[in-house]
């Protein structure tokens, strides 16, 4: 997406990553959970009239994507290049993610920056060559201790499982190169304690404090035994550890290396979403590596909690048939991009239910929502001719709706735009809706619309402004969220000619009264959530 132009100059980016996803499967709601959550945040500073920058991407080395392309019978970078451009690409556009870079890790200016980095620490002596025998866990990419893994039942009887996909485990013995991982538990803990805020939410940073204050073993940084990775560039024997490759793309995405002014203005990232299951790697694995490359730290890693479909993590490995298409293509793009955020407290672990969707949908969205902004928009046609009237007779109701604006502004911006609470925030702008719709079912414009007098006229002209003046910030205040029907209902209340675009407008303005001018041309927009069809039968 382009700068909207609004931005402050000079000032260094508000910085947001989501993981780089593997490419071994086609994305899931899972990912998609995540990415929205970054594009809804990054939109929103946006509107704070603040430089952004919005970063995702694909991880596509390493022994996973190996074994997925040689099962497919093609070769590794064939099978990233495919699923890259049919699938994730794809999606991302469909749910408007407004991205300002996609890095992948087979390209170039990534590649050659992390063998750069890499050299470096080595030339540092922050890397010796040393020998590692271990359960790993091809899933996760990573060695996994002893203590945490589960004892296979059924099928795997015998057997040692990796607690997280429930997969046996493989015992790797491989000469390797290490990165001293273990001298910097320390410094990690003294960060932590001077940046409370660093790992989000609580029980991530408890969860990172207990396993740091333990001790940290030395981090096996090369793989000898297959080759689909970036070369050590000292020894072409071992290719780079997947999840050092992939980390640095937070990096090499923002200049580091070859463009000093860019990365300056950009590195490092103001927050990292994650999912629970890559926290450590990004709360200790990857500030250990700033730290020994003495590059700033970033500021908040915040954790997602878990799509649970009946019970489970949704995953690549355990699909429930819905993909995210099936679910926009019943309930539309915007709805989907509200549901889950609006549905699922941040931080915590949420079931899916398409039962749960539909009632939301249609109380909230269709009937609270969509109807007013139909209701009103139809009143200001059917009484003044689609042009919106001046309010002359404002008093304590308009008042009170003034003041309930402000409220929501105010909670809004601190909820989304600060806590990364979406679902308090939404809930904060559709309290203000349904105060809005309050309003209306009380001061029963219908009715005032009877009386012939030119106090009555006042009465229902000042009525209708205010209800038409609050439908134009929830326009600015949803657009983050749902920027498609934010854009109808802007088109609706003919306010860019006034206004300018609808991206352009300032959070910390919304509140101001009266923005939207007497005069402006306001039409019977399209319907913004219309009826849902029955639940296809699958
Ligand atoms: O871990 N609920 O990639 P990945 C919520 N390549 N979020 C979910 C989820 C679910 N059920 N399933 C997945 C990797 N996610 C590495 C990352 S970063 C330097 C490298 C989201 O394809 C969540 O954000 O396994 C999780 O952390 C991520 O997808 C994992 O994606
Ligand atoms: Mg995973």
């Amino acid at each position: 997406m382009a700068a909207n132009g609004n931005e402050k100059q000079g000032t260094k980016a508000f910085y947001v990553t989501t993981p780089i996803y593997y490419v071994n499967d086609a994305p899931h709601l899972g990912h998609a959970y995540t990415t929205v959550a970054g594009d809804v945040l990054t939109r929103w500073h946006r509107q704070r009239g603040e430089k952004v920058w919005y970063l995702t991407g694909t991880d596509e080395h390493g022994q996973k994507i190996m074994r997925t392309a040689d099962a497919n019978g093609v070769s590794p970078q064939e099978w990233c290049d495919k699923l890259v451009t049919e699938a994730w690409k794809p999606l991302w556009e469909h749910l408007e993610i407004a991205n300002d870079d996609f890095i992948r890790t087979t390209e170039k200016r990534h590649t050659d920056r992390v063998q750069e980095f890499v050299q470096d620490l080595w030339d540092k002596g922050e890397i010796y060559k040393g020998g590692y025998e271990g359960p790993y866990c091809v899933g996760c990419e990573e060695y996994k201790l002893p203590g945490e893994l589960l004892d296979g039942e059924g099928d795997f009887a015998g057997e040692k499982l990796c607690p997280v996909h429930k997969k046996p485990v493989e015992i790797l013995k491989e000469e390797n190169y290490f990165f001293k991982l273990s001298e910097y538990a320390q410094r990690l803990l003294d960060f932590y304690e001077a940046n409370p805020g660093f790992i989000q939410p609580e029980s991530a940073r408890n969860e990172v404090l207990n396993f740091v204050r333990q001790g940290l073993t030395d981090l096996s940084i090369s793989r000898s035994t297959f080759d689909w990775g970036v070369k050590v560039p000292w020894d072409d024997k071992h290719v780079i550890y997947v999840w050092v490759d992939a980390l640095l793309n937070y990096a090499t995405a923002a200049g580091y290396g070859a463009d000093q002014a860019r990365f300056d203005a950009t590195f490092p990232a103001d927050v990292h979403l994650v999912g629970k299951d890559i926290l450590r790697f990004h709360a200790v694995i990857w500030p250990a590596m700033l730290m020994a490359q003495g590059l700033p730290l970033p500021g908040r890693v915040v954790a997602n909690g878990w799509l649970l479909v009946g019970g489970e993590k949704m995953s690549k490995s355990n699909l429930t048939g819905i993909k995210p298409q099936d679910l926009t293509s019943h309930f539309g793009v915007d709805a989907y991009r509200w549901y889950f955020l609006r549905a699922i407290s941040f931080g915590q672990d949420g079931s899916f239910s398409w039962e749960d969707f539909s009632a939301r949908y249609t109380s909230e969205l269709a009937n609270d929502y969509g109807n007013l902004a139909s209701r009103v928009a139809a009143m200001v046609n059917k009484y003044f001719g689609g042009e919106l009237p001046a309010a002359t007779a404002s008093g304590e109701a308009e008042k009170a709706v003034q003041e309930g604006l402000a409220k929501a502004v105010a909670t809004a911006d601190r909820a989304i735009g600060e806590e990364l609470d979406f679902q308090s925030g939404i809930l904060a702008i559709f309290d203000f809706v349904k105060q809005v719709n309050g309003y209306i079912t009380e001061q029963e414009p219908w009715k005032v619309a009877k009386d012939d007098s030119e106090e009555g006229r006042a009465r229902l002209a000042t009525i209708l402004y205010t209800a038409a003046e609050s439908l134009r910030a929830m326009a600015v205040l949803l657009n983050p969220v749902m920027p498609d029907t934010s854009q109808k209902l802007w088109d609706s209340l003919g306010a860019e000619p006034h206004l300018g675009p609808l991206a352009a407008q300032r959070i910390d303005e919304t509140a101001d009264w009266g923005r939207l001018p007497a005069g402006a041309t306001v039409t019977k927009g399209a319907v913004l959530f219309p009826r849902l069809e029955e639940k296809p039968t699958a």
